[in-house]
């Protein structure tokens, strides 16, 4: 299982006096109702909604992180359908992507099971070498009706070289740091040239950064103030 990089070893790690902007194109599957659109709305609109409707096809959301002084990515998050139906279409937006989060309900043990089709489902069109896969074990204030332990969680992503979180967006449990771990895991193996950024793939852009010379936290970029979103445990 990979950790997540402290701040402080990705700052040792930047390129001095070069102000960057990135965008990173990360994919979230799973199946219907594990709670990947109410995850993401949680990121990205700070709120979370008891009956969601499921996603039809694929949806997009965006949000700016302001890793440090000098570095700011965009996420553009592509949030899919679990349901069967639209499979053929959500299969066409992994390719090009940096990150893919795989969401399994820990009170729903089929929805665990099912993490291996979803992952052998993307290696089928993601170049394994330039993907950083984030496996979340979601729901977590519902820790009475359990189905999947912690430890079968962490041995799944050991297993499969992926990152492991446990998550809630309804009591706003690591909402925050699954998507800041992944991003800074995607630009640590950028910076140091494990990601190939072939011809034609979109997963991750260099964009100029605008010359303001202002420093922009992300309570500025979203409204969000960080204080605020802690998590539970
Ligand atoms: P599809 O779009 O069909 O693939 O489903 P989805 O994975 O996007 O699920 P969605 O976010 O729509 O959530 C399904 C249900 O789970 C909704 O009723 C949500 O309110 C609920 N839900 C989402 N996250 C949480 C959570 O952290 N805790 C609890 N208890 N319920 C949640
Ligand atoms: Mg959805």
């Amino acid at each position: 299982m990979l950790s997540a990089y402290p701040l402080d070893s990705l700052e040792m790690r930047e390129r001095k006096d070069t102000k960057y902007f990135y965008q990173f194109r990360v994919i979230i599957i799973g199946d219907s109702t594990v709670g990947k659109s109410s995850l993401l709305r949680q990121f990205t609109e700070g709120q979370f909604i008891e009956s969601s409707d499921p996603t039809v096809g694929v949806d997009f959301h965006v949000r700016v992180l302001q890793l440090n002084e000098n570095i700011r990515v965009k996420l553009q998050l592509w949030d899919t359908a679990g349901q069967e139906r639209f499979r053929s279409i959500t299969k066409t937006y992994y390719r090009n992507c940096a990150g893919c989060l795989i969401v399994y309900d820990i009170s729903n043990r089929e929805s665990f099971e099912h993490a291996r089709d979803w992952l052998y489902e993307a290696h089928q069109s993601i170049d394994d070498q330039n993907v950083v896969f984030l496996l979340i074990g979601h729901k977590v204030d519902l820790d009475y009706q359990r189905e999947v332990t912690t430890s079968e969680g962490e041995a799944f992503a050991n297993a499969h070289d992926m990152i492991f979180m446990e998550t809630s967006a309804k009591v706003l449990c690591n909402v925050e740091e699954a998507f800041l771990c992944v991003t800074k895991e995607i630009y640590r193996r950028l910076v140091e040239g494990d990601i190939d950024q072939k011809e034609g793939w979109d997963g991750i852009k260099t964009i100029p950064f605008r010359p303001t010379g202002l420093y922009v936290s992300n309570e500025n970029l979203t409204g969000h103030d960080d204080g605020h979103r802690r998590c539970c445990r």
